[in-house]
């Protein structure tokens, strides 16, 4: 059956891959993307989606609530995904005003006008980063959807802020949602100020590799295409008022991963630089994915060896787009978050 869904973020990293899978997946959906295009959206990812007749894209704040309003009654969704946020731990160090702002007010804005237009179904894109962090030397502990939240950085907090109150939105107003915590995403248009990106484009460059502290956090990384599909599953086939934990047992320490990039392309080890810790860096992340994989059948495809093979290929082949993105704004923010480390 023909759908209209609403994506949030759609002009960023995980929210462009979805609205690629969905566009693809379902020929005749109308995709909405919602974006207000901050430093991390970018337009020109979104080129081939605005050629497709079935794609709209809406400049537009999440927290404009008059703005968000009139586009939702314009579109009548079935369906709104938010992906909006500020995603980077590093600058909700710096500037936690704005993760509230959007991450946990933006939340609120986009659920209370799905109430007031009585939307049937909101979905809530959150992370592993709710649960806090897990001890190096206990291999056997995993994140469950029953983990308590354990917040340690101020993103981590705006993000469990919105996911506490899309469950109070759903026992007391009984609004139809859902929620999915991802660990790490890897994969085609990711920022290049994240882990993975910055590493490929500064081996590219001949630039040093800042490592934080001694390399050995750990994050459990998931190719983007299957965060994809588990999203898409749930916004079809998940249960109302229920968590879902997402992520394929991939766990690697950054060190090693940094290692396996220089390997593919070529270049030293001497790149490594290892630089002052993030402050409250988490030690490590391990998902539990057997909710989503004994409820509705998800199970990751990408082996993470072929998948960061696939990733670094796509940054040697679209130059144009990661050197647009360092050439400008992101200039003075690599110099201040890196220059005196
Ligand atoms: P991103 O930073 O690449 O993209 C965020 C997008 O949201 C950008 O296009 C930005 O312009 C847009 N945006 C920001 N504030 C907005 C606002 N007020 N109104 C409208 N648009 C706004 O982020 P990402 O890595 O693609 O993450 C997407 C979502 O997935 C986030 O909610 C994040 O918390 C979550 N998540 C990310 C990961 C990961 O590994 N990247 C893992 C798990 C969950
Ligand atoms: O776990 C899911 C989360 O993953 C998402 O919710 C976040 O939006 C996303 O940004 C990501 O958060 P991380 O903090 O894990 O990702 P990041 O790429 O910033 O860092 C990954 C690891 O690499 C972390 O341990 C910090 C380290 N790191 C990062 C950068 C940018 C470095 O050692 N050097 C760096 O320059």
């Amino acid at each position: 059956m023909k759908k209209t869904i609403v994506v949030t973020g759609g002009a960023g990293f995980i929210g462009s891959n979805f609205v690629y899978h969905m566009l693809k997946k379902y020929p005749d959906y109308r995709i909405v993307c919602v974006d207000c295009l901050t430093y991390a959206g970018n337009l020109s990812t979104l080129k081939k989606a605005l050629e497709n007749p079935n794609f709209r894209f809406s400049k537009t704040n999440i927290c404009d609530r008059k703005a968000i309003k009139e586009l939702f009654e314009e579109e009548k969704p079935d369906i709104v995904v938010n992906f909006a946020a500020e995603s980077h731990v590093d600058r909700s160090i710096e500037t936690p005003e704005l993760f509230l702002q959007t991450n946990v007010l933006g939340t609120e804005t986009l659920m209370d006008v799905c109430r007031e237009l009585n939307i049937p179904r909101y979905h809530q894109v959150s992370t592993d980063e709710v649960y806090g962090d897990l001890p190096l030397d206990r291999p056997d502990l995993f994140f469950t959807e029953k983990t308590p939240l354990h917040t340690s950085s101020p993103y981590s907090a705006s993000k469990a802020g919105a996911d506490l109150l899309v469950m109070a939105y759903v026992r007391t107003y009984k609004f139809p949602a859902t929620i999915s915590r991802c660990s790490n995403n890897y994969g085609p248009y990711h920022f290049p100020e994240k882990l993975i990106p910055l590493m490929i484009i500064n081996a590219l460059n001949d630039k040093p590799l800042p490592v934080y502290g001694d390399g050995k956090n750990v994050r459990d990384w998931l190719y983007v295409e299957d965060h994809c599909k588990a999203i898409d599953l749930i916004i079809h086939e998940g249960e109302i008022g229920e968590v879902y934990n997402v992520g394929g047992h991939n766990e690697m320490a950054n060190i090693d991963i940094v290692k396996l990039i220089l390997k593919e392309l070529g270049k030293s080890e001497d790149l490594i630089t290892f630089v002052e810790d993030r402050k409250g860096h988490d030690r490590r992340y391990a998902i539990d994915p057997t909710k989503i994989h004994t409820q509705l059948g998800w199970l990751p495809e990408t082996k993470f060896e072929n998948g960061i093979v696939k990733t670094i290929k796509w940054y040697l082949d679209h130059k144009d787009w990661w050197e647009e993105i360092i050439s400008g704004e992101y200039q003075n923010y690599y110099e201040k978050m890196y220059g005196d480390k």
